[in-house]
């Protein structure tokens, strides 16, 4: 079982993520840490804890992260992609109300459990942030996976940049230079981390899932905006909910060990550097770069997943 704090943007992507997570028996969410992103840090908190009551799982903390970049530039959101306030065509109701917790609450999480798997779907300033403040958090953690990255491939943000990494590239430093062993999902593999309208549509038929009514309306938000974006591909690219498949079954998957730097330049904000004039793995690099995987075992694997119940705590 993997212990996990999610550090997310929901944003669409990252709601299929959240709800794989909460639905797979080899993870256990302890907690969620939102942040600017997709949509606003405000909207992030509401969407994540509107999924979390959705699932019935309040029992799992919502902590507010960062709001802004360290970088200390304004970053787009992203309401062509993701709706304007962040899962598509949802409404959450006014009625809904919610209790967030304070960063701060990271060190509680932090002290109850050890081996912890620190994920982020998301910008990297609230990860960041949190080694910064309180350094003595890595204790407690064993690897760090992150959604982000495009090694030697085009960017989705920029020619050269993928969205998380250019949102705020020195977090992105910060954290490649913890010291942890930190897995990467660039856009190599998460471009081809496509669903496609039929898979959607079987869930939106057989899922005993909670979500089953939501999964189509926000698919095809999502799909109608990547028409536009990238017109040609066969489905649509779930970055974030690949990256939590990548986090459960990496065995199944292709890693080089290299090590990562990103740019902060202006013109190459976001880049992902690493020496890939060979395949050699580097045994003294930390980082873990994600190039290939099975895309049969991914699809098999998340309608199982999405088909299936929330898990109980
Ligand atoms: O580039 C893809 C990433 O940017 C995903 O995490 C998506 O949710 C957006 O934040
Ligand atoms: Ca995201």
């Amino acid at each position: 079982m993997k212990k996990v704090v999610l550090f997310a943007d929901p944003g669409i992507d990252d709601t299929f993520a959240i709800v794989y997570a909460l639905s797979s028996p080899e993870l256990e969410v302890k907690a969620i840490v939102t942040g600017f992103g997709n949509v606003s840090k405000e909207d992030a908190t509401e969407n994540a804890a509107f999924i979390l009551h959705v699932a019935g799982r309040e029992d799992i903390p919502v902590i507010t992260g960062a709001s802004q970049p360290l970088t200390g530039e304004y970053e787009p959101y992203y309401p062509e992609i993701h709706g304007e306030e962040g899962i598509g065509p949802i409404d959450i109701p006014d009625t809904f109300t919610y209790e967030a917790k304070p960063f701060s609450h990271i060190l509680e999480v932090t002290s109850q459990h050890d081996d912890l798997y620190f994920v982020d779907i998301g910008r990297n300033t609230s990860m960041a942030l949190s080694f910064n403040l309180y350094p003595f958090i890595k204790d407690s953690i064993k690897e760090v996976y992150l959604m982000g990255g495009a090694f030697l491939v085009p960017g989705n943000v920029t020619p050269v940049a993928e969205a998380n990494f250019h949102g705020d590239p020195t977090a992105t430093n910060f954290v490649l230079e913890s010291g942890l062993p930190v897995y990467l999902a660039p856009l190599n593999v998460t471009q081809y981390a496509q669903l496609k309208e039929e898979h959607v549509r079987l869930l939106a038929e057989n899922s005993k899932n909670p979500f089953r009514s939501i999964f189509l309306p926000i698919f095809q938000y999502y799909q109608k905006a990547y028409e536009k974006l990238q017109p040609g591909l066969e489905g649509v690219p779930l970055h974030d909910l690949y990256t939590l498949y990548f986090l459960t079954n990496p065995d199944k998957t292709t890693i080089v060990q290299k090590n990562v730097q990103i740019s902060t330049e202006k013109l190459t904000q976001g880049f992902t550097y690493a020496d890939f004039r060979d395949m050699e793995n580097n045994p003294e690099a930390n980082h873990f770069i994600n190039i290939n995987f099975d895309y049969e075992d991914f699809i098999k694997n998340i309608l199982r997943r999405l088909m299936g119940e929330i898990k109980e705590n």
